[in-house]
């Protein structure tokens, strides 16, 4: 069922402030009971945490590193009399959130990712390059914008960020439009980078806006998304008991990637080696639930263009110890923001 077909958004109530994608799915997957502990590494607007409360009589651990997002959610906090904590964290850090507020292990951990339609359509955060606004671009409310990372970076940082994150093909002549533009005066707002992308990216009718790319790119860059992702997988390991669901929905080929290949590492029993024999064979700490990507069907997507790109992958965690080492092999190779910043 959908969000269009079954009245999810109904469901989940208050303001389409953001309509949640593939949420009946992942209500499924997530195989909410009575008495369960789940975590929303992603509250947004709540659709997903509303639900979760709504199907069981459980508690749900709230956490979004956006202050505003979670500044919305005090009235559900009020309405969930108890059992609707929201904490301002990056999920990255779910497991210690999760024990500092005295939960050990939980029975379910969901991410949603990306960012809202709220952070999308609101000017002043510079996400849109269809709306006029300063180049921000940062979900949290701390850090590096993404102008700090356009007026610094070099030209083959830049073009690195723009192909890899953006996938731009033109991402050369990007770069080097930025740095153009920038020898005469910083570029400080999201129309200033979009008409300069636009200038070199060509677009035909029916095409998505040229800047989507390298808007894109910047996002996840600034944010450190794919970062955040694969240390947030290692996570719910860690927090996550036997039984236990984790329930991924992705937008972005580069997030799905990372989000396959930790499932299938994860899912099969490490062999030991003969080569290092103080290596003992590990076995699997989740079973897949989905052989392929669950992708939300033609009415989803007609009620809610974002949800085309969705993809929703689902495991159950196994008994065996969480594994030690964070698999940033995951990650594709791209110099620190810090390092970014420096220039050249
Ligand atoms: C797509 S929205 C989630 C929408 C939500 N499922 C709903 O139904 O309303 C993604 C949210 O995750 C938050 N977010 C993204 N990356 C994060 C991270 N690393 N740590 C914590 N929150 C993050 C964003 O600030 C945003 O509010």
């Amino acid at each position: 069922m959908t969000a269009g077909s079954d009245g999810f958004a109904a469901v989940v109530g208050g303001p389409a402030l953001h309509i949640p994608v593939l949420g009946r799915p992942a209500l499924d997957f997530l195989n909410v009971r009575d008495g369960g502990i789940y975590i929303d590494g992603t509250f947004g607007a709540g659709g997903y945490s509303r639900a979760i409360l709504a199907a069981a009589n459980c508690k749900v651990i709230g956490i979004d590193r956006d202050p505003s997002a979670l500044a919305l959610g005090q009235p559900l906090v009020e309405a969930a009399q108890g059992r609707l904590i929201l904490i301002e964290d990056m999920f990255s850090y779910l497991d210690h959130a999760a024990r500092a507020a005295g939960f050990d292990l939980v029975d379910g951990v969901v991410l949603d990712l990306g960012v809202s339609s709220m952070q999308l359509d609101t000017a002043e955060r510079g996400f849109s390059f269809r709306l006029e606004g300063p180049l921000d671009m940062r979900m949290s409310a701390t850090g590096a914008t993404a102008a700090d990372v356009v007026n610094a970076a070099s030209e083959r940082d830049l073009a690195n960020i723009i192909f890899i994150l953006g996938e731009e093909r033109h991402s050369r002549s990007v770069a080097r439009a930025i740095v153009k533009a920038r020898e005469l005066a910083p570029i400080r707002t999201t129309r200033a980078l979009a008409d300069l992308v636009a200038a070199v990216v060509r677009s035909r009718p029916g095409d998505i806006h040229p800047a989507t790319r390298t808007f894109q790119a910047l996002r996840i860059f600034v944010n450190d998304e794919l970062g955040e992702l694969v240390r947030a997988l290692g996570a719910a390991e860690r927090i996550l008991k036997p039984g236990g669901r984790l329930v991924v929905v992705s937008f972005h080929s580069l997030e799905d990637r990372i989000v396959k290949s930790f499932l299938a590492e994860r899912g099969e029993a490490r062999a030991g080696s003969r080569h290092a024999p103080e290596i003992k064979g590990l076995p699997p700490t989740f079973r897949v639930l989905t052989k392929r990507p669950l992708i939300a069907d033609d009415e989803e997507i007609a009620c809610n263009p974002r949800a085309r790109s969705a993809k929703l992958r689902a495991a159950e965690r196994e008994p065996a110890a969480a594994r030690a080492e964070v698999p940033s092999q995951l990650l594709p190779r791209l110099p620190a923001l810090a390092d970014v910043l420096k220039g050249r």
